[in-house]
Protein backbone atom coordinates (compact mmCIF):
# COMPACT_ATOMS: atom_id res chain seq x y z
CA UNK A 1 0.00 0.00 0.00
CA UNK A 2 1.49 3.64 -0.82
CA UNK A 3 2.04 5.57 1.74
CA UNK A 4 0.00 8.27 0.39
CA UNK A 5 -3.09 6.30 0.56
CA UNK A 6 -5.97 7.53 3.28
CA UNK A 7 -6.92 5.38 5.75
CA UNK A 8 -10.71 4.69 5.87
CA UNK A 9 -12.84 3.33 8.65
CA UNK A 10 -15.80 1.91 7.40
CA UNK A 11 -18.10 1.13 10.06
CA UNK A 12 -21.32 -1.10 9.31
CA UNK A 13 -23.77 -3.14 10.73
CA UNK A 14 -25.06 -1.42 14.07
CA UNK A 15 -27.63 -1.71 16.99
CA UNK A 16 -31.06 -1.37 14.36
CA UNK A 17 -33.60 -3.15 12.40
CA UNK A 18 -31.69 -2.39 9.32
CA UNK A 19 -28.42 -4.34 10.50
CA UNK A 20 -28.36 -6.88 7.76
CA UNK A 21 -29.21 -3.98 4.40
CA UNK A 22 -25.88 -2.25 6.17
CA UNK A 23 -24.32 -5.18 5.53
CA UNK A 24 -25.09 -5.37 2.24
CA UNK A 25 -24.13 -1.87 1.88
CA UNK A 26 -21.33 -2.40 3.59
CA UNK A 27 -20.09 -5.07 1.08
CA UNK A 28 -20.77 -2.81 -1.70
CA UNK A 29 -19.10 0.55 -0.55
CA UNK A 30 -15.64 -1.79 0.29
CA UNK A 31 -15.55 -3.46 -2.84
CA UNK A 32 -16.24 -0.37 -4.74
CA UNK A 33 -12.90 1.12 -2.46
CA UNK A 34 -10.55 -1.53 -3.03
CA UNK A 35 -11.42 -0.97 -7.00
CA UNK A 36 -8.74 -1.18 -9.14
CA UNK A 37 -9.50 2.77 -9.68
CA UNK A 38 -9.23 3.21 -5.93
CA UNK A 39 -7.16 0.77 -4.43
CA UNK A 40 -4.17 3.23 -4.55
CA UNK A 41 -5.80 5.77 -2.95
CA UNK A 42 -7.54 4.47 -0.01
CA UNK A 43 -6.51 1.55 2.11
CA UNK A 44 -9.98 0.44 3.60
CA UNK A 45 -10.50 -1.17 7.71
CA UNK A 46 -13.91 -2.57 8.23
CA UNK A 47 -15.41 -2.07 11.70
CA UNK A 48 -18.19 -4.31 12.86
CA UNK A 49 -20.88 -2.77 15.27
CA UNK A 50 -22.95 -6.15 16.56
CA UNK A 51 -26.61 -5.89 17.06
CA UNK A 52 -25.89 -5.26 20.68
CA UNK A 53 -23.60 -1.92 20.00
CA UNK A 54 -20.82 -3.33 20.52
CA UNK A 55 -18.00 -2.68 18.35
CA UNK A 56 -15.34 -5.07 16.68
CA UNK A 57 -11.96 -4.57 14.74
CA UNK A 58 -11.23 -5.74 11.56
CA UNK A 59 -10.72 -9.81 11.97
CA UNK A 60 -14.18 -9.85 13.10
CA UNK A 61 -15.88 -7.26 10.40
CA UNK A 62 -14.02 -8.85 7.52
CA UNK A 63 -15.73 -12.65 8.90
CA UNK A 64 -19.31 -10.60 8.83
CA UNK A 65 -18.87 -9.51 5.99
CA UNK A 66 -16.98 -12.76 4.09
CA UNK A 67 -20.45 -14.59 5.54
CA UNK A 68 -23.31 -11.69 4.63
CA UNK A 69 -24.85 -12.43 8.22
CA UNK A 70 -25.22 -10.76 11.40
CA UNK A 71 -22.71 -12.36 13.84
CA UNK A 72 -24.34 -14.42 16.16
CA UNK A 73 -23.28 -14.00 19.75
CA UNK A 74 -21.61 -17.38 19.92
CA UNK A 75 -19.54 -16.17 16.40
CA UNK A 76 -17.61 -13.57 18.52
CA UNK A 77 -14.74 -13.81 20.88
CA UNK A 78 -15.29 -14.61 24.22
CA UNK A 79 -15.81 -13.27 26.94
CA UNK A 80 -18.15 -10.88 25.26
CA UNK A 81 -17.66 -7.40 26.69
CA UNK A 82 -21.06 -5.48 27.83
CA UNK A 83 -23.58 -4.07 25.56
CA UNK A 84 -23.38 -0.59 23.75
CA UNK A 85 -19.84 1.54 22.82
CA UNK A 86 -17.24 0.48 24.65
CA UNK A 87 -14.57 2.42 23.19
CA UNK A 88 -12.80 1.92 20.21
CA UNK A 89 -11.48 -1.60 18.98
CA UNK A 90 -7.40 -1.96 17.87
CA UNK A 91 -7.17 -0.71 14.89
CA UNK A 92 -9.49 2.59 14.84
CA UNK A 93 -6.35 4.84 16.31
CA UNK A 94 -5.00 5.16 13.25
CA UNK A 95 -8.22 5.81 10.86
CA UNK A 96 -8.05 8.99 9.03
CA UNK A 97 -11.51 9.65 7.54
CA UNK A 98 -14.17 7.51 9.18
CA UNK A 99 -17.13 5.95 6.48
CA UNK A 100 -20.36 4.93 8.24
CA UNK A 101 -22.27 2.53 6.38
CA UNK A 102 -25.14 2.13 9.25
CA UNK A 103 -29.17 2.79 8.55
CA UNK A 104 -31.57 3.82 11.15
CA UNK A 105 -31.33 4.78 14.95
CA UNK A 106 -27.42 4.29 16.25
CA UNK A 107 -26.14 5.27 13.32
CA UNK A 108 -28.19 7.33 10.78
CA UNK A 109 -29.05 9.50 13.55
CA UNK A 110 -26.41 11.92 14.73
CA UNK A 111 -24.99 9.43 16.96
CA UNK A 112 -22.04 7.87 15.58
CA UNK A 113 -21.73 11.60 13.69
CA UNK A 114 -21.13 13.00 16.99
CA UNK A 115 -18.53 10.18 18.21
CA UNK A 116 -16.73 11.06 14.86
CA UNK A 117 -17.24 15.00 15.68
CA UNK A 118 -15.54 14.60 19.23
CA UNK A 119 -12.58 12.62 17.66
CA UNK A 120 -12.15 15.73 15.61
CA UNK A 121 -11.88 13.12 12.41
CA UNK A 122 -13.56 13.66 9.31
CA UNK A 123 -16.68 11.45 8.16
CA UNK A 124 -18.75 10.53 5.24
CA UNK A 125 -21.89 12.26 5.20
CA UNK A 126 -24.28 14.32 7.39
CA UNK A 127 -23.14 15.83 10.70
CA UNK A 128 -25.10 15.59 13.85
CA UNK A 129 -27.82 18.12 13.44
CA UNK A 130 -29.07 16.75 9.93
CA UNK A 131 -28.52 13.45 10.58
CA UNK A 132 -30.80 13.46 13.98
CA UNK A 133 -33.46 15.58 11.93
CA UNK A 134 -33.49 13.52 9.10
CA UNK A 135 -33.63 10.37 11.17
CA UNK A 136 -36.98 12.01 12.99
CA UNK A 137 -39.85 12.09 10.94
CA UNK A 138 -41.59 14.83 13.06
CA UNK A 139 -38.44 16.98 13.08
CA UNK A 140 -37.90 16.49 9.70
CA UNK A 141 -41.44 17.60 9.05
CA UNK A 142 -41.29 20.77 11.09
CA UNK A 143 -38.14 21.84 9.33
CA UNK A 144 -39.92 21.25 5.94
CA UNK A 145 -42.86 23.33 6.81
CA UNK A 146 -40.54 26.40 8.23
CA UNK A 147 -39.05 26.01 4.91
CA UNK A 148 -41.95 26.37 2.85
CA UNK A 149 -41.89 22.77 1.26
CA UNK A 150 -44.96 21.27 0.09
CA UNK A 151 -45.67 17.93 1.93
CA UNK A 152 -48.93 15.94 2.81
CA UNK A 153 -51.11 16.88 5.81
CA UNK A 154 -49.95 15.50 8.70
CA UNK A 155 -50.84 14.89 12.35
CA UNK A 156 -47.80 14.41 15.33
CA UNK A 157 -48.58 13.12 18.44
CA UNK A 158 -46.85 11.27 21.31
CA UNK A 159 -47.59 7.59 22.53
CA UNK A 160 -48.59 9.21 26.36
CA UNK A 161 -51.21 11.08 24.79
CA UNK A 162 -52.90 7.29 23.25
CA UNK A 163 -52.73 6.24 27.00
CA UNK A 164 -55.47 8.56 28.07
CA UNK A 165 -58.91 7.56 26.84
CA UNK A 166 -59.98 11.30 26.34
CA UNK A 167 -57.09 12.45 24.86
CA UNK A 168 -57.16 9.85 22.41
CA UNK A 169 -60.19 10.13 21.37
CA UNK A 170 -59.93 13.55 21.04
CA UNK A 171 -56.89 12.69 18.75
CA UNK A 172 -59.12 10.40 16.16
CA UNK A 173 -61.17 12.73 15.88
CA UNK A 174 -58.51 15.29 15.26
CA UNK A 175 -57.00 12.68 12.49
CA UNK A 176 -60.33 12.24 11.01
CA UNK A 177 -61.37 15.27 10.36
CA UNK A 178 -57.66 16.87 9.31
CA UNK A 179 -56.32 14.02 7.13
CA UNK A 180 -59.48 11.23 7.07
CA UNK A 181 -58.93 7.98 5.32
CA UNK A 182 -56.94 5.91 4.26
CA UNK A 183 -54.08 7.61 6.75
CA UNK A 184 -51.00 6.21 7.35
CA UNK A 185 -49.47 5.71 11.15
CA UNK A 186 -45.77 5.83 11.19
CA UNK A 187 -43.09 5.67 13.93
CA UNK A 188 -41.15 8.89 14.20
CA UNK A 189 -37.78 7.09 14.28
CA UNK A 190 -37.50 4.07 12.06
CA UNK A 191 -36.95 3.04 8.56
CA UNK A 192 -37.82 0.33 6.02
CA UNK A 193 -40.90 0.78 6.56
CA UNK A 194 -40.98 -0.93 9.95
CA UNK A 195 -44.25 -0.31 12.21
CA UNK A 196 -45.82 1.53 9.19
CA UNK A 197 -49.45 1.25 8.66
CA UNK A 198 -51.99 2.21 6.50
CA UNK A 199 -55.48 2.99 7.98
CA UNK A 200 -58.46 2.54 6.42
CA UNK A 201 -61.15 2.17 8.83
CA UNK A 202 -60.98 3.80 12.55
CA UNK A 203 -60.60 0.55 13.73
CA UNK A 204 -57.32 0.20 11.46
CA UNK A 205 -56.11 3.79 12.36
CA UNK A 206 -56.33 2.43 16.81
CA UNK A 207 -54.35 -0.69 15.60
CA UNK A 208 -52.05 1.62 13.17
CA UNK A 209 -51.29 3.70 16.57
CA UNK A 210 -50.95 0.62 19.23
CA UNK A 211 -48.21 -0.80 16.72
CA UNK A 212 -46.91 2.85 16.54
CA UNK A 213 -46.56 3.20 20.09
CA UNK A 214 -44.40 0.01 21.01
CA UNK A 215 -42.03 0.84 18.60
CA UNK A 216 -41.30 4.50 19.21
CA UNK A 217 -42.78 7.32 21.73
CA UNK A 218 -42.87 10.04 18.69
CA UNK A 219 -45.53 8.93 16.20
CA UNK A 220 -46.69 11.02 12.50
CA UNK A 221 -49.91 10.23 10.86
CA UNK A 222 -50.25 11.31 7.47
CA UNK A 223 -53.08 11.90 4.96
CA UNK A 224 -52.74 8.86 2.51
CA UNK A 225 -52.47 9.84 -1.18
CA UNK A 226 -52.37 8.14 -4.36
CA UNK A 227 -49.04 8.95 -5.95
CA UNK A 228 -46.01 8.12 -7.93
CA UNK A 229 -42.79 7.75 -5.42
CA UNK A 230 -40.09 9.37 -6.93
CA UNK A 231 -36.29 9.65 -5.84
CA UNK A 232 -33.42 12.16 -6.03
CA UNK A 233 -29.84 11.82 -4.89
CA UNK A 234 -28.03 14.46 -3.70
CA UNK A 235 -24.04 15.14 -2.71
CA UNK A 236 -21.48 17.58 -2.37
CA UNK A 237 -20.44 19.89 0.95
CA UNK A 238 -20.15 23.37 0.18
CA UNK A 239 -21.93 23.24 -2.91
CA UNK A 240 -24.73 20.61 -3.04
CA UNK A 241 -25.27 18.94 -6.59
CA UNK A 242 -28.72 16.80 -7.48
CA UNK A 243 -28.70 13.63 -9.36
CA UNK A 244 -31.35 12.83 -12.01
CA UNK A 245 -34.76 11.78 -10.91
CA UNK A 246 -35.60 8.16 -10.14
CA UNK A 247 -38.71 6.17 -9.85
CA UNK A 248 -39.76 3.04 -7.77
CA UNK A 249 -42.68 1.20 -9.50
CA UNK A 250 -44.04 -2.08 -7.29
CA UNK A 251 -47.23 -3.89 -7.78
CA UNK A 252 -47.94 -3.52 -4.00
CA UNK A 253 -50.47 -0.68 -2.08
CA UNK A 254 -47.74 0.82 -1.22
CA UNK A 255 -43.80 -0.03 -0.65
CA UNK A 256 -43.84 -1.87 2.57
CA UNK A 257 -41.23 -3.93 3.97
CA UNK A 258 -41.64 -6.67 1.82
CA UNK A 259 -42.15 -5.13 -1.46
CA UNK A 260 -39.49 -3.47 -0.70
CA UNK A 261 -36.50 -5.93 0.10
CA UNK A 262 -37.76 -9.46 -1.85
CA UNK A 263 -36.01 -9.58 -5.21
CA UNK A 264 -38.66 -8.87 -8.41
CA UNK A 265 -41.88 -7.12 -5.84
CA UNK A 266 -40.58 -3.64 -6.81
CA UNK A 267 -38.11 -2.19 -9.98
CA UNK A 268 -37.09 1.16 -10.79
CA UNK A 269 -37.14 3.95 -13.53
CA UNK A 270 -34.11 5.66 -14.08
CA UNK A 271 -34.58 8.77 -14.98
CA UNK A 272 -38.25 8.56 -14.17
CA UNK A 273 -41.04 9.14 -17.23
CA UNK A 274 -41.91 12.56 -16.29
CA UNK A 275 -41.72 15.91 -17.61
CA UNK A 276 -38.23 17.87 -17.39
CA UNK A 277 -39.73 20.59 -15.52
CA UNK A 278 -41.01 18.57 -12.76
CA UNK A 279 -37.67 16.98 -12.80
CA UNK A 280 -36.06 20.19 -12.39
CA UNK A 281 -38.54 21.16 -9.73
CA UNK A 282 -37.28 17.98 -7.47
CA UNK A 283 -33.90 18.30 -7.64
CA UNK A 284 -34.64 22.06 -6.76
CA UNK A 285 -36.66 20.28 -3.41
CA UNK A 286 -34.09 18.00 -2.97
CA UNK A 287 -31.63 20.67 -2.14
CA UNK A 288 -34.03 22.89 0.01
CA UNK A 289 -34.46 19.71 1.76
CA UNK A 290 -30.90 19.22 2.36
CA UNK A 291 -30.53 22.93 3.42
CA UNK A 292 -33.79 22.72 5.53
CA UNK A 293 -32.02 20.18 7.57
CA UNK A 294 -28.80 21.29 7.79
CA UNK A 295 -27.76 17.90 5.53
CA UNK A 296 -24.71 17.67 3.76
CA UNK A 297 -22.66 15.26 2.14
CA UNK A 298 -24.89 12.52 1.27
CA UNK A 299 -28.56 12.26 0.84
CA UNK A 300 -31.17 10.57 -1.15
CA UNK A 301 -34.73 13.04 -0.87
CA UNK A 302 -37.78 11.03 -1.67
CA UNK A 303 -41.07 12.36 -2.88
CA UNK A 304 -45.08 11.72 -3.58
CA UNK A 305 -46.10 13.30 -7.19
CA UNK A 306 -49.43 12.98 -8.01
CA UNK A 307 -49.74 12.97 -11.84
CA UNK A 308 -53.39 13.16 -12.02
CA UNK A 309 -53.70 16.76 -10.04
CA UNK A 310 -50.36 17.51 -11.08
CA UNK A 311 -48.78 17.94 -7.50
CA UNK A 312 -45.34 16.90 -5.95
CA UNK A 313 -44.71 16.69 -2.08
CA UNK A 314 -41.48 16.04 -0.15
CA UNK A 315 -41.99 13.18 1.75
CA UNK A 316 -38.74 11.96 3.11
CA UNK A 317 -34.76 12.20 3.36
CA UNK A 318 -32.21 9.48 4.01
CA UNK A 319 -29.13 10.73 5.02
CA UNK A 320 -27.31 7.50 4.78
CA UNK A 321 -29.50 6.02 2.16
CA UNK A 322 -29.65 2.00 1.08
CA UNK A 323 -25.79 1.95 -0.75
CA UNK A 324 -26.49 -2.27 -2.74
CA UNK A 325 -25.45 -2.17 -5.63
CA UNK A 326 -29.20 -2.03 -6.39
CA UNK A 327 -29.65 0.93 -4.35
CA UNK A 328 -31.14 3.90 -5.82
CA UNK A 329 -28.80 6.08 -4.29
CA UNK A 330 -25.74 4.56 -6.72
CA UNK A 331 -28.07 3.74 -9.39
CA UNK A 332 -29.34 7.59 -9.96
CA UNK A 333 -25.57 8.45 -9.83
CA UNK A 334 -24.56 5.89 -11.96
CA UNK A 335 -27.27 7.20 -14.58
CA UNK A 336 -25.68 11.35 -13.45
CA UNK A 337 -22.14 10.39 -14.54
CA UNK A 338 -20.76 9.31 -11.49
CA UNK A 339 -20.30 5.21 -11.86
CA UNK A 340 -20.12 3.32 -8.14
CA UNK A 341 -16.22 3.55 -7.63
CA UNK A 342 -16.02 7.08 -8.71
CA UNK A 343 -18.44 7.82 -5.88
CA UNK A 344 -17.51 6.25 -2.80
CA UNK A 345 -13.92 8.17 -3.83
CA UNK A 346 -15.68 11.22 -3.90
CA UNK A 347 -17.45 11.18 -0.98
CA UNK A 348 -14.40 10.44 1.10
CA UNK A 349 -13.09 13.14 -0.61
CA UNK A 350 -15.66 15.44 0.51
CA UNK A 351 -15.57 14.04 3.70
CA UNK A 352 -12.00 15.82 4.20
CA UNK A 353 -12.77 19.31 2.34
N1 LIG B 1 -48.87 9.79 3.10
C1 LIG B 1 -48.69 8.71 2.34
N2 LIG B 1 -49.50 8.46 1.28
C2 LIG B 1 -49.32 7.36 0.50
N3 LIG B 1 -48.37 6.43 0.71
C3 LIG B 1 -47.54 6.61 1.76
C4 LIG B 1 -47.67 7.76 2.62
N4 LIG B 1 -46.70 7.67 3.56
C5 LIG B 1 -46.04 6.53 3.31
N5 LIG B 1 -46.53 5.88 2.25
C6 LIG B 1 -46.03 4.60 1.71
O1 LIG B 1 -45.24 3.99 2.72
C7 LIG B 1 -43.87 3.88 2.28
C8 LIG B 1 -42.93 4.09 3.45
O2 LIG B 1 -43.14 5.35 4.04
P1 LIG B 1 -41.93 6.30 4.42
O3 LIG B 1 -42.49 7.50 5.09
O4 LIG B 1 -41.11 6.55 3.21
O5 LIG B 1 -41.16 5.46 5.52
P2 LIG B 1 -39.69 4.81 5.56
O6 LIG B 1 -38.83 5.83 6.22
O7 LIG B 1 -39.85 3.59 6.39
O8 LIG B 1 -39.26 4.54 4.15
C9 LIG B 1 -43.75 4.93 1.18
O9 LIG B 1 -42.69 4.61 0.29
C10 LIG B 1 -45.12 4.85 0.54
O10 LIG B 1 -45.24 3.71 -0.33
MG1 LIG C 1 -39.25 5.84 2.57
Amino acid sequence: MPSSSVRVGVVFGGASGEHAVSIRSASTVITALRSAANRERFEVTPFYIDLEGRWWPEAVAEAVLASGQAAENSDLPDPLPPQGFGGLPSGAASIEVWYPVLHGPNGEDGTVQGLFTLMGKPFVGAGVLGSALGMDKLAMKAAFAAAGLAQVPYVGLNAEQLTKPEERSKLLERIETELGYPCFVKPANLGSSVGISKARTRQELNEGLDLAAELDQRIVVEKGVKARELECAVIGVKTLEASVVGEIRFDADWYDYTTKYSDGLSHTLIPAPIASHHSDQVRQMALAACRALCVSGMARVDFFYDDHQDRLWINEINTLPGFTSLSMYPMLWNASGLPLETLVARLVENARE
